[in-house]
């Protein structure tokens, strides 16, 4: 694998309506992300990733872009984004912007135009069909929930496509002039000084031609778009065509959102030359997932957790390079979704940090994710703002599910969980905003916040720093950048433990349970790297883990 400069970075992830209100509107903004780039830094963090902040309509909260140019004014000016690349550039950081191209909003300009006249330019720049009586030309299930045919607006004769909210049309790659556009719009971000893009996702840019029916598979009657998904080739012809016109000339960092990709796909997609600098491993994130929806889905164990760790490691291996979360603005909150119930501590959340931190990769904190933020538990459904959970509390409720239990569902699961606003201090609104919160704050705000864990050596805030200055510590740095991950005592029960060996031989080992448990060390420990406990049991040829214990060592 060719060396690249992001490898050896930290990056964190910014969902700006919740991060920082600078203006009192209840909402964060870019120079809300300005002042607090001396918070990142001091964390730590190199690379800062912005969820989309153009102008959007916000059907999906700033995912339905409907102008690709601009920064939409709840946020800021395109001056306020300049600013803030000037100001990250002043401290040695990069900042990532959302690159959503999938679909844009009903509101931009083309799909505009494309209403106006869908024979002309534009209304090829979608997938528009004429309709036929009772008839839709597929069942495909959007991602939202109902059909992902709508009539266009102004034409009940004719209907378009939307994989994700009726709001959101796909674009129709297929069309050059389409991939033109996108192009012309990367490339003027990068010009203008942002270092890359999450690519959001990308995988639904390729339709399976001719459109056609999938086997039903839930009561309503459609089929999950996966099922397409699995038999549409030829992706890769768009994505090295979009790398080499753009990420590539300006030796860009790209992350893609990229499910469900084979193996033998995985050279092709982060590779050296690949389409993508890394993608997100969302093995843990998926796992126990059920096509009936989230009131189906298996929990997640300690077991499972390392299980899938290990699997994408070891499938990746040095093909390319992860990047590797726990949690982000379409998950739950980590400490919530990965440490069993019952088991939330100071311990467990420095646990879980230690165990992903320490893969190969690189790593992502999403914000408030440093603090040990938690899940919200949704007491009714007027509380949720998000579409898809909102389609997902329905679901659980169409399938028997009654109020307390489907409630209960949609908290475990729900993104809302992460967008909650950023909790500061524990001022009113915890220092988010001075005004009304777009969202509701999660009320333990109190307990969890930024300034109470600042100049606490003990707090999960402490702890990250720790790992990420282990992360750079030029003695141990090209061992935790790029040594293999090798598993050790896979099958021992609740222990995840993995060697990271380069230049260097460390041992990772995370006791992922209440009870003490005794490890066998496979050679003497040279050096205590890290510790969530202020002491370690340790004699030459075993160690004993207290609980929720995380240890990394040198041998
Ligand atoms: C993935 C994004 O992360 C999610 O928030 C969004 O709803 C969909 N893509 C559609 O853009
Ligand atoms: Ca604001």
């Amino acid at each position: 694998m060719e060396i690249k400069w992001w490898h050896e970075k930290v990056a964190y992830q910014i969902y700006p309506k919740s991060f920082y209100d600078s203006n009192g509107d209840g909402i964060g903004d870019i120079p809300g992300i300005i002042e607090k780039l001396d918070y990142l830094k001091a964390l730590g963090v190199d690379i800062v990733w912005i969820s989309p902040c153009y102008p959007s309509p916000f059907a999906d909260q700033g995912y339905d872009i409907s102008d690709y140019y601009n920064i939409n004014p709840v946020f800021g000016t395109l001056e306020d984004m300049d600013r803030l690349l000037a100001e990250a550039k002043k401290r040695d950081m990069y900042i990532l912007l959302d690159l959503v191209v999938n679909h844009c909003s009903d509101e931009h300009e083309w799909f505009q135009k494309a209403c106006e006249d869908p024979d002309g330019k534009y209304g090829n720049f979608f997938y528009i069909t004429d309709k036929k009586e009772g008839e839709l030309p597929c069942n495909w299930r959007s991602y939202f929930g109902g059909p992902v045919w709508e009539t266009l607006p102004g034409h009940p004769d004719k209907q378009y496509l939307h994989v994700f909210h009726r709001k959101q049309p796909d674009l129709n790659w297929e069309n050059p002039e389409v991939r033109e556009e996108i192009y012309k719009n990367i490339n003027w971000w990068l010009d203008r000084g942002v270092s890359g893009f999450r690519i959001d996702a990308i995988i639904n840019i390729k339709k399976k031609f001719p459109f056609a029916d999938y086997p039903v598979d839930r009561p309503d009657g459609l089929s999950s778009i996966q099922n397409m998904l699995k038999e549409a080739t030829g992706i890769g012809e768009f994505l090295s065509e979009m790398q080499a016109r753009t990420f590539g000339p300006h030796n860009a960092f790209s992350v893609g959102e990229v499910f469900d990709e084979k193996d033998e796909e995985l050279p092709d997609f982060i590779g050296d030359g690949g389409y993508f600098s890394s993608m997100f491993d969302f093995s843990t994130t998926i796992f126990g997932g059920s096509p009936n929806g989230w009131y189906d889905r298996k929990i997640i164990t300690p077991d499972d957790y390392k299980e899938c760790c290990f699997h994408s490691q070891q499938r990746v291996g040095d093909i390319g390079y992860l990047s590797n979360i726990i949690e982000n603005h379409d998950e739950p909150r980590g400490v919530s979704h990965y440490i069993p119930d019952g088991d939330l501590s100071l311990h467990s959340k420095k646990l879980l940090a230690t165990m992903y931190f320490m893969l190969r990769g690189l790593p992502f904190i999403y914000q408030g994710q440093e603090i040990g933020m938690e899940n919200l538990h949704f007491q009714s459904i007027d509380q949720v703002d998000d579409i898809s959970t909102i389609d997902e509390y329905h679901v659980a409720k169409n399938a028997g599910l009654n109020e307390k239990e489907a409630l209960s569902c949609i908290s475990r699961y729900s993104r809302d969980n992460a967008r909650t606003p950023v909790q500061w201090n524990d001022s009113a609104n915890a220092g988010f905003t001075s005004g009304n919160p777009w969202l509701p704050l999660n009320p333990n705000y109190k307990e969890i916040n930024v300034a109470s864990q600042e100049n606490d050596p003990d707090s999960l805030l402490s702890f990250y720093k720790e790992l990420i200055a282990l992360r750079k510590n030029p003695e141990y740095k090209e061992t935790i950048v790029y040594g293999e991950l090798i598993p050790y005592l896979e099958e021992q029960h609740n222990l995840m433990s993995y060697y990271r060996k380069g230049d260097k031989t460390l041992l990772v080992l995370g006791n992922f349970q209440k009870e003490p448990q005794t490890v066998k060390l496979p050679s003497a420990c040279r050096k205590v790297l890290l510790n969530n406990y202020p002491e370690l049991n340790i004699s030459d040829d075993s160690v004993i883990l207290d609980n929720y214990q995380a240890v990394v060592i040198e041998l």
